[in-house]
This record gives structure tokens, C-alpha cells and sequence, in this order.
């Protein structure tokens, strides 16, 4: 990863925490904020700074009720803890969320409590991602 491209991460994250400290946040835009936008792009159409180092690109999450017409809550929630999902031909580009912050969390809250932890924070980004449909 060249560090031009994280300098450019780290000041488009600054930019956008700025931003979302000016209004009313929600924990889930925050964590969407910190976690997520490096790919998928500050409105999540998977234009962030990251994403032209990757070799797949990061999907567009304002588009993923086109499909079928509804926001596929529970597929979307597994796909962003990842623990649970098998993994398909080549290695996942999207880091698994739930082993990631299951890990800082029961640091924090012990084994029980830093597993509802954990579990709320997903919730929080999965109504997040539901809330950029369009
Ligand atoms: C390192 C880059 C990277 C980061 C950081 C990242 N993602 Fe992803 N994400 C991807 C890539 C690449 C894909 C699509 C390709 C794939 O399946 O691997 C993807 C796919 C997804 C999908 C599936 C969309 C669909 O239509 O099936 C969801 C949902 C998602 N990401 C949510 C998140 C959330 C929420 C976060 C933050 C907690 C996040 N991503 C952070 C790279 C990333």
C-alpha cells in the first residue's frame, strides 16, 4: 500500500469526522465512518480511497435493495460480521468484522458482554448501510 494513499485515507477520514461532528450522528454512521468508508466511499458507493488498491471492488452499498426491492437486513448483517460466512473461491478482501471487534470488546466487556457488544455495533452499521438505499 503506497502512503500516499493512506495519507489521503487519513485526511478524506478526518474530513468526513469533522463533518459528522457539525450535526446529529448516529453510532452506526460513526463506526460506518471509521471502519468502512476507506473502501466503500464516504456516501458508500464503493469509491474510497482504498478501493483502487484492491483486486476486487468494494461493492456500492446504496444499491443492495435494487434487487428484490427490500434491504436483505439479515444477509447484510452476516456479511459485515463475516464469522459465519463460509468463504467462496479466493481470499475475502473485506476484513471480518465480527472477529475484529470481538476481540477489542471483550477486552473491554468480557467474554458475555463484549459478544452483545459486538453484535450491537453490527446491528448499528447494518441499519446504517440500510439507510443509504436510494
Ligand atoms: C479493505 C476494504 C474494505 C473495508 C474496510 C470494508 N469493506 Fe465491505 N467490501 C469490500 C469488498 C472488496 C467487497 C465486495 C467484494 C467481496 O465480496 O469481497 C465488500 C462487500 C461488502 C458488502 C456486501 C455488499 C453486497 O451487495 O453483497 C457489505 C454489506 C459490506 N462490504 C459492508 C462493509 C462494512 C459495514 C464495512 C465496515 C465495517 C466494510 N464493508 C468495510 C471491501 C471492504
Amino acid at each position: 500500500m503506497k502512503t500516499a494513499t493512506i495519507s489521503v485515507a487519513a485526511l478524506l477520514l478526518g474530513l468526513a469526522h469533522s463533518q459528522a461532528n457539525a450535526q446529529q450522528v448516529t453510532r452506526g454512521e460513526l463506526e460506518y465512518l471509521d471502519s468502512c468508508a476507506v473502501c466503500h466511499g464516504l456516501e458508500g458507493k464503493g469509491d474510497g480511497p482504498l478501493a483502487d488498491e484492491l483486486q476486487k471492488r468494494p461493492a456500492d452499498l446504496t444499491i443492495i435493495s435494487r434487487e428484490t426491492g427490500r434491504f436483505p437486513y439479515w444477509r447484510v448483517f452476516a456479511i459485515i460480521d463475516g464469522r459465519y460466512i463460509v468463504p467462496g473461491h479466493g481470499a475475502r478482501e473485506m476484513p471480518v468484522w465480527g472477529q475484529q471487534f470481538i476481540e477489542g470488546d471483550v477486552k473491554t466487556y468480557g467474554p458475555s458482554g463484549g459478544a452483545i457488544v459486538t453484535q450491537e455495533r453490527i446491528h448499528e452499521l447494518t441499519g446504517y448501510i440500510e439507510s443509504l438505499q436510494r
